[in-house]
C-alpha cells in the first residue's frame, strides 16, 4: 500500500472529505499525536473495518502539555509515521501546524467535567481541557461517524465519551484494547524515553496491576489492594507513584463491588510518566 495523501490545512481535508461524502462513503478517524506504534496501528486496522475511508490525525497538540511537562521533546517522526501509516491503508494523514489548529486569537476552551475529575487531572490539571478541546475542533473538521480511542488512555476515552454526548456530536466513539509488548508493557510513545534498565522496571506496571484486580475480585479491600500496588511499584523501582485506584468502568465513578471496575495507575520512572489500566475481572 501506498503513503497516504496528507492534508495540512482545515480546507484541504474538508475538501477531500466532501468528495467521499458526494461518493456516500463512511468516514473514520483516529486522532493521535504521531510517533506512532502497533498500539496507533491497531486503532487504524479498527477504524478501517467500521468505514470505508480513514483520516488520522497527526498533530503533538501543545494546549494539553503544562509548560513543565515534554512538549519540546516529545518525538516528532513524519516520515516515518507516513511509512508505517502505508503498511495499514490509511486515507488521509490530517498534520496541521499549531497556527492552523490555533490561530492568533484563538480563545476558546472545552473543559469537559463528569469522567475527567481526580485520577490523571490531579497531576495534569489542565490536560483534559487541551484534550477536550482539540478533539471537538478535530471532530468538527473532519466531521466522522466514528473515530476510534485507545483503552490505554482509559479516562481519556471516558472524557471523549461524555464530550460527544453532552455536546451532541455525532460521532460513535469505539474503545479499542489496549496493545502490549510480549512482557506486558503497554505500548507508548514515551517509552523510547526510557533506557534498558528503566525498560525492565516498566514492564512490572502491568504485571503489579494485574495483581491488584485480581486481588480486587476476589473480594479484599479497595485501599489494601491499591496501597499493596502503589507500594510493590516503587519496590519494583518507580520512583514515584501518581495514583493507583479503582473505578467504575463506564462512568469513572468511586468503583464498588457488584459494578465492572478498572484498576488505573500513573507513576514516574526517572523523567517519564507511565500509565497504565486493567479491567477487574468479574468475580
Ligand atoms: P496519542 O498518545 O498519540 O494516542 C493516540 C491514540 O492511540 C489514543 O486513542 C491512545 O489511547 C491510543 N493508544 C496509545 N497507545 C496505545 C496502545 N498501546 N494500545 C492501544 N491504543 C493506544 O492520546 C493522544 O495521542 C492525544 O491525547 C489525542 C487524543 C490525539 C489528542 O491530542
Amino acid at each position: 500500500m501506498s503513503r497516504p495523501e496528507t492534508a495540512d490545512s482545515v480546507a484541504a481535508l474538508r475538501a477531500r472529505i466532501r468528495d467521499w461524502r458526494r461518493d456516500g462513503l463512511r468516514v473514520a478517524m483516529v486522532p493521535t499525536m504521531g510517533a506512532l506504534h502497533e498500539g496507533h496501528l491497531s486503532l487504524i486496522r479498527i477504524a478501517r473495518e467500521r468505514a470505508e475511508r480513514c483520516v488520522v490525525s497527526i498533530f503533538v497538540n501543545p494546549t494539553q502539555f503544562a509548560p513543565s511537562e515534554d512538549l519540546d521533546k516529545y518525538p516528532r517522526q513524519l516520515a516515518r509515521d507516513l511509512d508505517m501509516l502505508a503498511t495499514v491503508g490509511a486515507d488521509v494523514a490530517f498534520t496541521p501546524t499549531v497556527g492552523e489548529m490555533y490561530p492568533a486569537g484563538f480563545a476558546t476552551k472545552i473543559s469537559v467535567g463528569g469522567p475527567s475529575a481526580g485520577l490523571e487531572s490531579d497531576f495534569r490539571p489542565t490536560f483534559f481541557e487541551g484534550v477536550g478541546t482539540v478533539v471537538a475542533k478535530l471532530f468538527l473538521q473532519a466531521t466522522p461517524d466514528c473515530a476510534v480511542f485507545g483503552e490505554k488512555d482509559y479516562q481519556q476515552l471516558c472524557v471523549v465519551r461524555q464530550l460527544c454526548r453532552d455536546l451532541d456530536l455525532p460521532v460513535e466513539i469505539v474503545g479499542a484494547p489496549t496493545i502490549r509488548d510480549t512482557h506486558g508493557l503497554a505500548m507508548s510513545s514515551r517509552n523510547a524515553y526510557l533506557d534498558e534498565t528503566e525498560l525492565q522496571t516498566a514492564r512490572q506496571l502491568n504485571v503489579i496491576l494485574r495483581k491488584a484486580a485480581t486481588a480486587l475480585a476476589g473480594g479484599a479491600g479497595q485501599k489494601h489492594a491499591t496501597d499493596e500496588a502503589s507500594r510493590s511499584l516503587s519496590a519494583a523501582g518507580f520512583q514515584k507513584v501518581d495514583y493507583v485506584e479503582a473505578r467504575e468502568s463506564l462512568t469513572l465513578a468511586p468503583w464498588r463491588h457488584d459494578r465492572a471496575g478498572r484498576v488505573l495507575a500513573a507513576a514516574w520512572l526517572g523523567k517519564t510518566r507511565l500509565i497504565d489500566n486493567v479491567e477487574v475481572p468479574a468475580a
